[in-house]
């Protein structure tokens, strides 16, 4: 008998943080482009006209998408899809929306030309997974590009505060964590090149302002 796990295995919709994070992200989604704009501009420049996304949340990067785009959205929180619809019918994108965990996309092998995040491999499951995945399912010369956000240098007070806000910040963010060395993990992963370029933003959210931008070709 073959065992197959769900397609959001490791995903847990959280019937109040769900929706709480829905409102945020919607609230602060104006906020979030504008001090991300350069970065995301420069990583997701001439993107193709099929793009395969993960964590999509409320549709943040719709915007960098060429006109009449298809996005193959991967976005396990259901409390997420109605925003996410409704902005990808304003912007007029084609959206193939699928209830999958990155971990697991379900699209064939050597399949996609470009892959993007933003702020999602903080708050998956598992990072080395999501990686393979990616690699698994772009062709030769293909690209994931993504913007998320980072652990600080160690003695520096970012990093004593990533410390100090690890339960309440990943319980308020579903599973979000500011302590990932994600650089380090894109460059582990098998890419055949991979640019990334680190910064710092200064918003509030001091723990969330240590970011990388970049693009790893397979
Ligand atoms: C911080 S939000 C970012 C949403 C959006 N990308 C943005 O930039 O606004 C993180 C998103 O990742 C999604 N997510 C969490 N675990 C995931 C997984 N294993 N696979 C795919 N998406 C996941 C969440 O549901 C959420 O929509």
């Amino acid at each position: 008998m073959t065992v197959t796990s769900p397609p959001t295995s490791g995903f847990e919709a959280h019937a109040a943080r769900g929706p709480f994070n829905a409102a945020f992200f919607s609230l602060m989604g104006p906020n979030l482009e504008w001090n991300l704009r350069r970065h995301k501009r420069r990583v997701f420049a001439d993107l193709p006209q099929t793009v395969v996304e993960l964590g999509s949340g409320v549709g943040a990067n719709l915007r960098h998408l060429p006109p009449r785009a298809t996005l193959v959205a991967l976005e396990p929180n259901p409390h997420m899809h109605r925003r996410l619809r409704a902005a990808a019918e304003r912007r007029g994108v084609r959206l193939d929306l699928r209830e999958r965990v990155a971990e697991d996309t379900g699209l064939p092998g050597s399949s996609v030309d470009t892959v993007i995040s933003s702020l999602v491999l903080c708050s998956v499951a598992d990072v080395d997974a999501v990686l393979a995945e990616v690699r698994r399912i772009l062709r030769p010369g293909g690209t994931y590009r993504f913007v998320e956000h980072v652990v600080a240098p160690e003695g520096t007070p970012t990093r004593w505060l990533q410390r100090a806000l690890r339960r309440p910040w990943g319980w308020t963010f579903e599973g979000c964590s500011c302590e990932r060395d994600l650089a380090a993990a894109v460059r582990a992963a098998g890419f055949a090149h991979v640019d990334i370029e680190p910064y710092r933003l200064h918003t509030p959210f001091v723990t969330f302002n240590t970011q990388i931008a970049g693009i790893a070709r397979a």
